[in-house]
């Protein structure tokens, strides 16, 4: 490991800062362009500025053309191990290549072109992979949703995006489940008011699904065809500005947020992390065990690893139960991984089925070098059980779907600086991450405060919401101007490390996925027997939080109560989906309020934890703590 003061961060932080433009396009030079940018950043375009102005580009081709074209194609470019349907297939870079090149043709025959929308609701199988960067070959702006939402979700992504095409699959596979994504995806259409020219449907044996005659179309029958007619679509130049990716994510509100990516800053930006923050090299085997439907699974299950020349692998299992809690070191032995990122959560499930990290000895991890985390905070006592488990460096780094690539991490290539257990380390360049009051001003170190990002953000991170300049300004730049809002709160040290304890809104993290508790209270209202609610994230030893429902019935309710917050468990599942985790909802006589109204969440919160709470100055009804002490019992 390097120690501090040989690590040339300090230095290159310094000059990101002293001069962006000069640092990021000297980064740039390694992504192929067909025309450069006019402006390295141009402050007059978009709502602060945008990066490589008038530059042209095609973000699939660097992902894979420039790499067959340099001596790359006979390595693989993807590596898809699924325990969950015992199956390990590869695709080097050339036939990679060839199946983006066919299905991007396939799009074409569909009338997609530029600028398109198209969404993809797909479980993590190869052909997502091929979808998204066929898209991006032709210009296409894909938006990808993740298997675990429900229908309702997946219609609100539809009614924002318009899509003229959405690729999805007869099924996922949880373990012990199959979900069937066709009636989800009927259902969705049928709710959304946009309506999709056609559906491109993948049949998985393990749960084929019919056809809707006229609108649905059957994948491997589209690529067969297109392969005996020799169709390949060539990669369609697009401006560095033009939109890559929408990637909705949880707001305020239940209404998500559609993050945009531009191609030229994202390429740039997420090709250069891949050495200097991650130690990867071109040619090595990297895993991100996320999911491509979120910014993480985006960036370094598909582009990364792919814009870098590097091995990407992609895991369609669980870290425990597929089979066993083994499985992380049998990919990352199997497929000579030497970096692996994943969430805490998936290292404190396997903590508890192997608190003693046997099987970790029976792999052979020779090459394995870096532990990263993200998602949510690394806690300590995983961090520290990771690093004895496995002897090699665990890094926390913090960013947000919003980023597209890290905000404070650890940076491997440029040499690493001590960890300090908690902390994600420092501003990657670019960032100036400062941490102020309310009145925007800047904190002593050690000083809680809103952490911000001094404009402009580096490129990379989100120029807008997808179609929604205002909303863009008003959520993340309004309220500190001249920065952006990360809407986490924390502290700097004396060392200038970046400490995240929390979140300022309503967002809670449950098994590192990212949820809104207003979208949830949303639905708890719309349940004809609930006057008021409040949802909070509360302590769970694996998922970090999960969410609890407090519903107060309408007056005059004769049901009884546990039959009501079983229907609430269940609408939140069918509105929401799954992965909210939702299996918690009490009811209580009423909801402990200040004298001005508001729900004093942080007190039931700390009740609920089981953490030492005083009685707010504030209250309007001391009483009320004792009932809902009183509901708390036996239920968390
Ligand atoms: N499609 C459909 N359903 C899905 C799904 C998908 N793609 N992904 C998850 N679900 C379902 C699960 O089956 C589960 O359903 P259940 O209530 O019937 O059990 C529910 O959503 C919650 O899923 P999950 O959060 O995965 O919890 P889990 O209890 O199945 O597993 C962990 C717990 C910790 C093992 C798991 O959350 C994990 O691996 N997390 C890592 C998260 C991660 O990588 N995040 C990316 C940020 S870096
Ligand atoms: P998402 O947009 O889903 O990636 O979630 C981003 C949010 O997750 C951040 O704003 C943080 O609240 C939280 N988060 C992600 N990574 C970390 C980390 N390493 N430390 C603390 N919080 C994190």
């Amino acid at each position: 490991m390097n120690v501090q003061g040989k690590s040339r961060y300090h230095e290159v932080y310094a000059r990101s800062l002293a001069d962006p433009e000069a640092f990021w396009a000297e980064a740039a030079q390694d992504i192929d362009w067909i025309e450069p940018a006019k402006k390295i950043f141009d402050p007059a375009m978009g709502t602060y500025g945008r990066w490589f102005a008038g530059a042209v580009v095609n973000t699939c081709y660097n992902a894979l053309d420039r790499h067959v074209a340099n001596g790359r194609a006979d390595q693989a470019a993807l590596i898809h191990d699924s325990p969950l349907t015992n199956a390990i297939t590869r695709f080097t870079y050339a036939e990679l290549l060839k199946e983006v090149q066919t299905l991007a043709a396939v799009m074409s025959d569909f009338g997609v072109t530029k600028g398109d929308r198209v969404i993809l609701y797909m479980p993590m199988v190869p052909e997502a992979v091929v979808a998204m960067l066929a898209c991006a070959r032709i210009g296409a702006v894909h938006s990808v949703v993740f298997g675990g939402f429900a229908a309702k979700e997946l219609a609100s992504r539809i009614d924002d995006a318009r899509p003229k095409l959405i690729f999805s699959a007869s099924c996922g596979i949880e373990p012990g489940r199959i979900v069937q994504y066709k009636p989800l995806l009927d259902e969705a259409i049928k709710i959304a008011s946009t309506q999709p020219q056609a559906c491109i449907i993948l049949q998985r044996p393990q749960s084929p699904c019919d056809l809707t005659a006229g609108r649905d179309y059957d994948w491997s029958s589209l690529r067969r065809r297109a392969l005996l007619a020799g169709k390949s679509a060539p990669c369609i130049p697009v401006l560095a500005t033009d939109p890559l990716y929408i990637l909705y994510t949880s707001g305020t509100t239940g209404v998500p947020k559609g993050v945009v990516r531009d191609n030229g800053g994202h390429l740039v930006a997420v090709k250069w992390s891949m050495f200097n923050l991650y130690g990867v090299n071109p040619g090595e085997v990297w895993w991100c065990g996320s999911d491509i439907g979120w910014v993480v699974g985006h960036s370094y299950i598909v582009y990364g690893p792919l814009f870098h020349g590097a091995t990407s692998i992609m895991y369609e299992g669980k870290p425990v139960g597929t089979p066993d809690a083994g499985a992380f070191w049998r990919v990352i032995s199997e497929h000579k991984a030497v970096a692996f990122f994943t969430a805490p959560t998936a290292f404190r499930a396997i903590k508890k089925e192997d608190p003693e990290g046997r099987l970790i000895k029976q792999y052979d991890l020779s090459r394995f070098r870096t532990l990263f985390l993200a998602g949510e905070r690394a806690d300590p006592p995983t961090v520290e059980w990771a690093e004895a488990q496995l002897k090699v460096p665990v890094i926390d780094h913090w960013w947000q779907t919003e980023t597209g690539w890290c905000i404070a991490g650890n940076p491997v290539g440029l040499g690493m600086l001590p960890v300090k257990h908690g902390s994600p380390t420092v501003p990657m360049p670019g960032y100036q991450v400062d941490i102020v009051d309310e009145a925007s001003k800047p904190v002593p170190a050690g000083t809680m405060g809103s952490i911000v990002i001094k404009l402009p953000m580096p490129p990379g991170c989100l120029p807008t919401l997808w179609q929604q300049d205002a909303r863009f300004k008003d959520s993340y730049l309004s309220e500190f101007p001249g920065y952006y809002k990360t809407s986490d709160a924390g502290f700097k040290d004396e060392d200038g490390y970046v400490w995240v304890m929390g979140r300022t809104d309503d967002i809670i993290n449950v098994a590192g996925h990212r949820l809104s508790t207003g979208g949830m209270e949303e639905i708890l209202a719309s349940h004809p027997d609930v006057a008021e609610c409040a949802v909070l994230g509360i302590k769970d030893a694996i998922k970090g939080e999960v969410p609890c429902g407090f519903l107060v019935l309408k007056a005059g309710v004769t049901r009884a109560p546990d039959e009501i917050e079983k229907e609430i468990v269940a609408l939140v599942r069918e509105k929401l989906g799954p992965v909210a985790a939702f299996k918690l909802a009490i009811t209580v006589g009423r909801l402990p309020k200040t004298r001005s109204g508001k729900i004093l969440r942080g007190t039931i919160k700390k009740m609920a934890d089981g953490e030492p709470w005083t009685m707010p100055a504030t209250i309007e009804e001391p009483k009320v703590l004792d009932e809902i002490g009183a509901a708390l019992k036996g239920r968390v």
